[in-house]
């Protein structure tokens, strides 16, 4: 047995849904442990698509149990839509293999409505969120005005927070942003009726963690998100709200970190981010558009274009500290054939100086120029490419200097969006706990 977590390396829709799709087939239990239905993981299998946002990217597998842990924060429409279309597709959706944790926070309508309208108000100065009511949920969450799901499960419980709530954000959404209030009997009937259909689903799910985990089963924790985008870590304040980072699968799940045996940073190739906020390996021109065109930069939540640029070390070595990272997996290496030379920022010059770690504060980092490294690209097309060996020299000295420079080693290449399209070079349910690397 063994237990993995998957986190974002850079700035999300890295590609952490095809490998927990893949690694599934090596775990037990596969658990979410942060954000919302602000990501979305696509998983390809035979050329069928499936993006999920809500559900734990190991449905596919139905000998797998597959758990929404207490950091999730939920929007349970989004959730049963997606269980009513994953079973449209003949995929086993059953509380036998789901369980969302009576301890989530669920996203409530005046949570959407306040980001969305506070986004519009923002101008020029907006996150570019999902507008999906991530950030206020957290807020609740920590100000300890939350829903949870324990709460939905008891209606007199639930109409009495949720009336003292509605008070407080009909008046802020009404006085502050301008925006329209909601009635309480059209939040209350209308979660009423998802309390029904929700209820099955709803349990304990750190003890069921614990059971398993003591039985010698393995888990899977699929982070969403990625390490630029953690409230501690990231491009703060263009960030999300929630802790991306391996910590995070911690608290999170309800696990404690001495259960962990591997951490592994899913990063593409190349870096891209949605949304505003800093990006020093941005490239603007038709480089920049062609790896937005070739690797479908187009997010998976929103539709919006993808930012796309130059692989960031700089970032990924920041993955690979504050999540103690044992190995990486480098997406989307067929998306750089043809892109000759291909460039790897080493490091940051920042007045003169040159720096190896973002910067905490932004408008320091607004004045990095990157430093880069030219590498000799590839032509050939990988996709299909199955072993290392069968890689262009080209792109294994590429693979072999972003080890270096991350100071992690490479344990995943993938060549396309199928879940056969992967080059597995060590496995992360059998490595060492800790690296002894360069
Ligand atoms: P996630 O949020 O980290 O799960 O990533 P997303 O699913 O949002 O975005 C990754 C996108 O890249 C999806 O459209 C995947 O199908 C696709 N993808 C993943 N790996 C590869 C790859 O190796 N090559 C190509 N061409 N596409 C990939
Ligand atoms: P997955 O799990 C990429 C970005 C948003 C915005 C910022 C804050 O698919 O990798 P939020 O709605 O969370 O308050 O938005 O975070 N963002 C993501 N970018 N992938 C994601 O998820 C993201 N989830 C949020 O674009 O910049
Ligand atoms: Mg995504």
């Amino acid at each position: 047995m063994s237990n993995v977590v998957i986190v974002g390396a850079q700035w999300g829709d890295e590609g952490k849904g095809k490998v927990v799709d893949v690694l599934t087939e090596r775990a037990d239990v596969v658990v979410r442990f942060q954000g919302g239905n602000n990501a979305g993981h696509t998983l390809v299998v035979g050329g069928e698509k499936t993006v999920l946002h809500q559900i734990p990217s190991g449905i596919l597998h139905p000998r797998v149990k597959c758990v929404v842990g207490n950091g999730v924060v939920v929007n349970l429409e989004v959730f049963l839509e997606e269980i009513a279309k994953l079973r449209a597709k003949n995929v086993k959706v059953t509380p036998d293999n789901l369980l969302v944790s009576d301890r989530a926070h669920l996203i409530m309508p005046y949570h959407q409505r306040i980001d969305i309208a506070r986004e519009k108000g923002a101008g020029e100065a907006k996150i570019g969120t999902t507008g999906r009511g991530i950030g206020p949920t957290y807020e609740d969450k920590m100000a300890r005005k939350g829903l949870r799901l324990c709460d939905l499960l008891d209606e007199k419980v639930f109409d009495a927070k949720l009336r003292a709530q509605l008070e407080e954000k009909n008046h802020y959404l009404e006085k502050r942003l301008g925006a329209e209030p909601f009635t309480f009997d059209e939040v209350a009937d209308k979660f009423h009726t998802l309390a029904k259909e929700i209820r099955a689903f709803v349990g304990s799910t750190a003890p069921l963690l614990d059971r398993e985990m003591r039985a010698g089963k393995s888990v899977l924790f699929e982070g969403a998100q990625g390490a630029q985008l953690d409230v501690d870590h990231g491009t703060y304040p263009y960030v999300t709200s929630s802790s991306t980072v391996a910590g995070g699968a911690c608290t999170g799940a309800g696990v404690g970190p001495t259960w962990i045996d591997a951490v592994i940073g899913i990063s593409k190739a190349y870096t891209t981010r949605v949304g505003s906020g800093p990006f020093p390996t941005e490239l603007t021109d038709a480089v920049g558009d062609a790896l937005r065109k070739k690797g479908s930069e187009f997010g998976s939540t929103t539709g919006r274009p993808r930012r796309c640029g130059w692989l960031d070390t700089v970032v990924v070595r920041d993955a690979a500290r504050v999540n103690g990272l044992t190995g990486v997996t480098l997406m989307k290496m067929d998306v750089l054939s043809g892109t000759d030379p291909v460039r790897i920022c080493t490091g940051y010059e920042i007045d003169g100086k040159v720096v190896d770690e973002v910067p905490a504060s932004l408008e320091v980092l607004e004045r990095a120029k990157p430093v880069y490294e030219d590498h000799p690209g590839w032509t050939e097309d990988l996709t299909g490419l199955t072993t290392f060996d069968a890689l262009p020299n080209t792109a294994k000295s590429y693979v072999r200097r972003v080890e270096e420079l991350i100071k992690t080693p490479v344990v995943m290449i993938s060549v396309g969006p199928n879940r056969s399209e992967t080059i597995v070079l060590q496995d992360p349910f059998a490595m060492p706990k800790r690296w002894q690397g360069k």
